[in-house]
């Protein structure tokens, strides 16, 4: 396994790491979620990530069933909660969801007892929140890294000039700044990573731990044929990922994705993650996986990214076509 450090923290990630979304509680149960982080912790994966909206909290509560099993010694692994949704879904109250203070901190003490676990490694903003001042924001997240009950605080989905205004706020008070984004980076989804965000690494520096490198499985190729039963794009609620994926030009493209990838004999699922990791400025690909076949195919793309010579991403750039186009000088 690499490691990565965390931005400008000190903080190490494994380049693979794993998290729970759509599969635990509503995919896998515990015996399954046991074997799939029980493969990733052998192979070195030292970054588990989980949010308080997965499965309406049943994901934290999974998780920390393993964990409390697993018996692992507590400084050899990091993981994360997100807080923005809330867990009580159409019964979510007002002050039940949101960043501000009363939202975070209790959504930190509520994913604490569900996980099971003293401290968060990794606290997520979900999403940015417009009806909350960002100075409150940053001062919670300040504030709960001073209580010791969280180590690290970063944000999902946000801008570049929203992960810039925290920063400035932090700059401003003298207070502990985001240190991490956690965008969705994929073949076919990268103008955060590879164009919105890049003077953000330039300048405050920011760990990234990227979600959907496979675009929810449609970069493995499975969804070529069609739709597999007990497939993510199967599962009820979940049209909008269907939607979103499952088109007639994307598909071309993993197909001719699909022979570049044979003829380097790794699988496309491989190619896919492999290309993300080439990346510097990604931390760690968050995994998703339902069964252990999966996980130790993809796994596997560690030793595929050597295969991603210069010319094989240039091809890839070729097929894809997604590249942002930025001013030439
Ligand atoms: N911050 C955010 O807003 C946000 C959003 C989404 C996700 N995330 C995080 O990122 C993690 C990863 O995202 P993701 O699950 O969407 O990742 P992904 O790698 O794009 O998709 C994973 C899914 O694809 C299928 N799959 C994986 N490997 C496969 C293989 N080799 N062959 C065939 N099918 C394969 C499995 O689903 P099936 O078996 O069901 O088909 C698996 O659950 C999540 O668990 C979560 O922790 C964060």
């Amino acid at each position: 396994m690499e490691y990565r450090n965390m931005g400008k923290t000190g903080l190490q990630l494994s380049v693979l790491s794993f998290g729970s979304w759509v599969s635990f509680h509503k995919q896998i149960d515990d015996r399954s979620a046991d074997e799939l982080m029980g493969i990733a912790y052998d192979n070195g994966i030292n970054f588990f990530d989980n949010a308080e909206v997965y499965a309406l909290g049943e994901s934290e509560k999974m998780m920390g069933r393993v964990l409390k099993m697993k018996n692992w010694d507590r400084t050899s692994y990091t993981v994360s909660s997100k807080a923005f949704w809330g867990w009580r879904g159409k019964e979510n109250k007002p002050n039940q969801h949101g960043l501000s203070r009363k939202h975070l901190i209790e959504a930190c003490h509520e994913a604490l007892l569900r996980l099971q676990l003293d401290y968060l490694d990794l606290y997520f903003c979900h999403r940015p929140d417009k009806n909350t001042p960002i100075e409150e924001t940053v001062w919670t997240m300040h504030n709960l890294i001073q209580q010791g009950k969280i180590l690290y605080w970063g944000t999902s989905e946000w801008s570049g000039v929203e992960i810039m205004e925290a920063h400035r706020v932090a700059h401003q008070y003298g207070l502990i700044g985001p240190s991490v984004e956690q965008p969705q980076y994929n073949l076919l989804e990268r103008n955060k990573m590879e164009n919105e965000f890049l003077m953000v690494f330039k300048t405050v520096g920011m760990g990234t731990t990227i979600w959907s490198p496979l675009a929810s499985g449609l970069l493995s190729g499975k969804y070529n044929a069609g739709i597999p039963e007990g497939s993510r794009f199967a599962i009820e609620g979940f049209d909008w990922l269907k939607d979103r994926w499952m088109k007639e030009n994307f598909l071309e493209k993993i197909n001719k994705l699909s022979l570049l990838a044979k003829n380097l004999e790794i699988s496309v699922a491989q190619l896919s993650i492999a290309w993300c990791i080439k990346n510097p400025n990604v931390t760690t690909a968050i995994l998703g996986a339902t069964r252990k076949e999966q996980l130790q195919e993809n796994l596997k793309a560690l030793e595929a990214a050597d295969k991603l010579t210069h010319e094989v991403m240039k091809q890839i750039d070729d097929i894809v076509q997604s590249k942002p186009v930025l001013p030439e000088y």
